[in-house]
């Protein structure tokens, strides 16, 4: 981390070390252990768990946690799986031969639930998350270009990449770290997702690629897929320049085929490349878990696989981190044939209604005014009326909220539209309807409590909450 926590604890007058409890210190053992230095002692097993698990415990209630896209629960099953496979490394496929064939299993079902033409000439992996899963997809889009390029005889030093400027992050970082231009698409009133408008103007012979983004991170909506390859199918009738898209489909990659099983986003639109999930967002696995798959073997450049010899094995990988844990994809298994499509559909049809239940109730709400409804990915966002109230905003809100214990960001939406404000909630398993009905409660109360307020709240703590 960046930040030096150690300094900021002391500013706040905490002390150095942790105090074990009195009630497991045994005789003879160290009464406290320092925060930021090795001990010089061995603790008993049994002390030092007590410590890291009074620690953990600190930390935030998952089931009231509205912000966050990750699974924060599986079955007794998946735990037993997850105690039993904690060992194993992922790249280790020579020692693992069988946690690899079923990652192969895993991104070979997700080709055919994405309409690869041909799921057996499609390629994949798993990866960390979906911000490494857009690394490589990003990455193959600009050496499929280069190459491309350089075969013509053309300049290839000079790619961009264009996406809405509602993307997560991970582009940022892709474009910072690999020296790609982002072309960033404003959204606006008139077009709150990047749908192809005007994207003549963005793109060029440079340009590597498009992101769609299925489950716009700020909001939940997707943007048209088809739509957009319409527009790039425009731009190469009058210029000759063909652009492939990477669908970022963190969320809806997962919600798509079994919620809108129509809409057509996915490896049925010719132009789309490359597909990402996060297995461990709507995947429904515990963090650490991305899936990437390309159309065909033709979309990933070969110079970009990696054949190492590994404990006398012969390992294709294309990957940025080498060590990880293997568990998480034995637990997508687990949970691909537990669920099956129609286990999939029902629990995301269950999200999705509950988050139409909740949107359509703040809906009502004078205060309140819906971005959109969660019929896309089971997320929503909404933001203050106009002139509602000069003595509060969502940030008072998200901060009430949190005395609770609800986890509900406020943020500003990313260019053009930074002056506004929403809010936004994040429907996911294990979210019922009962747990909406109570969380709508508190919220009507705490509007209540702010609309009861005779002046203006101080402004100068409004910090923006953890919305990716
Ligand atoms: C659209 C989108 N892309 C990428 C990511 C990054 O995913 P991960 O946290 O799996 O790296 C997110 C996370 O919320 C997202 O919403």
């Amino acid at each position: 981390m960046v930040t030096n926590t150690r300094r900021a604890a002391r500013r706040r007058g905490e002390p150095d070390v942790v105090e074990v409890n009195p009630v497991f210190a045994r005789p003879g053992e160290a009464t406290s252990v320092p925060k930021f230095r090795m001990p010089d002692d061995e603790s008993l097993p049994s002390t030092a768990y007590q410590i890291v698990h009074d620690e953990a415990m600190l930390d935030g209630n998952a089931r009231l946690n509205l912000a966050t896209f990750v699974g924060t629960w599986m079955d007794e099953y998946a735990s037993r799986l997850y105690l039993e496979a904690a060992d194993k490394n992922m790249i280790d496929k020579d020692e693992y031969p069988q946690t690899a064939a079923v990652e192969t299993r895993c991104w070979t079902m997700l080709a055919d639930l994405w309409h690869a033409p041909d799921p057996e000439r499609a390629i994949g992996t798993s990866t960390i998350g979906s911000s490494e899963a857009a690394m490589l997809g990003g990455l193959a889009l600009k050496r499929r270009w280069q190459l491309a390029r350089r075969a013509a005889g053309k300049a290839a030093d000079r790619p961009n990449l264009v996406l809405s400027s509602a993307v997560q992050v991970c582009w940022e970082k892709f474009c910072n770290y690999f020296e790609v231009e982002p072309r960033y698409v404003p959204i606006s009133l008139e077009h709150k997702v990047l749908d192809g408008h005007e994207l003549e103007k963005y793109v060029d012979e440079n340009t590597i690629g498009v992101v769609a983004i299925m489950g716009v991170t700020y909001t939940g909506m997707y943007e048209p897929v088809a739509q957009i390859a319409a527009a790039l199918d425009r731009v190469q009738e009058s210029t000759g320049v063909d652009v492939p898209i990477h669908v970022d489909g963190a969320s809806g990659a997962m919600i798509a085929p079994f919620v809108q099983p129509d809409l057509e986003w996915d490896f049925r639109v010719e132009r789309v490349a490359s597909i990402n999930t996060s297995g461990h967002k709507y995947g429904l696995v515990y963090p650490g878990l991305g899936w990437v798959v390309w159309r065909d073997v033709e979309s990933l450049p070969e110079e970009l696989v990696f054949r190492v010899s590994y404990l006398g094995g012969d390992m294709p990988t294309f990957a940025l981190n080498f060590s990880r844990p293997g568990v998480q994809v034995l637990l997508q298994y687990y949970l691909f044939i537990r669920l099956g499509r129609t286990g999939y559909e029902a629990v995301q049809r269950a999200s999705r209604d509950v988050a139409l239940y909740l949107s359509g109730e703040i809906a009502k709400m004078p205060a309140f005014e819906l971005w959109n409804d969660g019929s896309d990915i089971p997320v929503f966002a909404w933001h203050l009326r106009d002139g509602y109230t000069e003595n509060w905003d969502l940030y008072h809100l998200s901060e009430r909220l949190r005395t609770k214990g609800w986890l509900v960001p406020a943020y500003p939406m990313p260019d053009d539209l930074t002056d506004l404000t929403v809010q936004r909630v994040v429907v996911r398993n294990g979210l019922s309807r009962d747990l909406a009905s109570a969380f709508l409660a508190d919220l009507a109360g705490e509007v209540e409590y702010l609309d009861a307020l005779t002046g203006p709240m101080p402004a100068e703590r409004r910090r923006s909450g953890f919305h990716h």
